[in-house]
């Protein structure tokens, strides 16, 4: 589909967005977070809703205005998306991944500011991991019929690492892009290639994160019984 169309191909259907990234707090003033900027999830969320759907945004940390017509639900931590996606996943058709979920948390939240002391080296942070919300999604799917979408950046390997992780995740697409120091976050724009279950591979030429949305809702469409 252009971008831009208006065809409501998607109604009737209920999908569920991620978009951010989560912060893992260590003390009340200081959290573990990541570069995502959310926009290719808001464009995710923004297209579906133009299209028909009914959209479920599970927005993490950030600078983004709640779309128009979009249900939003705000959370920080992974462990809040984990409950925030497993709840809304009840009963959608589409489930698409596009949040940056730290992979680690702080083993220790500090209740009081960590100080520093003279003359004393910092203490290490130990961290722990935090449950894979696309894994557990794709291998237990609270409906037989839904799809799911994952989202992964990477600096070296893009497409080996990607079908790499696309096995180990389970989901039906996972969305691969290149990042970098100068690529992608925070950009308008957004280059990437999604990979499908099937073997299939559609790259997707530099350009809006709205016509990678439409992409994606397109191949997803393509899936949905
Ligand atoms: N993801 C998730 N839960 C996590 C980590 C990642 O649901 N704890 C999802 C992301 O939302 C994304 C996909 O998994 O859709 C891929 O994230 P990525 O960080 O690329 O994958 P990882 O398995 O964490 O691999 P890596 O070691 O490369 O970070
Ligand atoms: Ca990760």
């Amino acid at each position: 589909l252009a971008r831009g169309a208006t065809v409501p191909d998607l109604a009737g259907r209920r999908v569920v967005v991620t978009a951010g990234g989560t912060r893992e707090p260590l003390d009340p003033v200081r959290y573990l977070g990541n570069r995502s900027s959310g926009k290719q999830g808001y464009a995710l969320a923004r297209t579906a809703a133009g299209r028909g759907a009914r959209v479920t945004l599970i927005e993490a940390n950030t600078q983004l205005a709640d779309p128009a017509g979009v249900d939003v639900v705000h959370i920080g931590t992974a462990i809040q998306l984990r409950e925030a996606v497993l709840k809304a996943a009840a009963d959608a058709d589409v489930v698409v991944m596009a949040a940056a979920v730290a992979d680690f948390r702080p083993s220790e939240y500090a209740t009081g500011k960590i100080k520093k002391k003279d003359g004393q080296e910092p203490a290490p942070i130990s961290l722990v991991r935090n449950p894979d919300i696309l894994a557990e999604l794709s291998a237990d799917r609270p409906r037989a019929d839904q799809v799911v979408v994952g989202f992964a950046a990477e600096t070296d390997d893009v497409l080996a690492n990607g079908r790499e992780k696309l096995r180990r995740k389970g989901c039906d697409l996972l969305v691969v892009n290149e990042v970098g120091e100068r690529r992608t976050f925070g950009a308008e724009e957004n280059e990437a290639v999604v990979l499908a279950a099937d073997g299939g591979e559609t790259p997707v030429p530099y350009g809006p994160k709205e016509a990678l949305a439409d992409t994606v809702w397109d191949l997803v469409l393509q899936r949905l019984g």
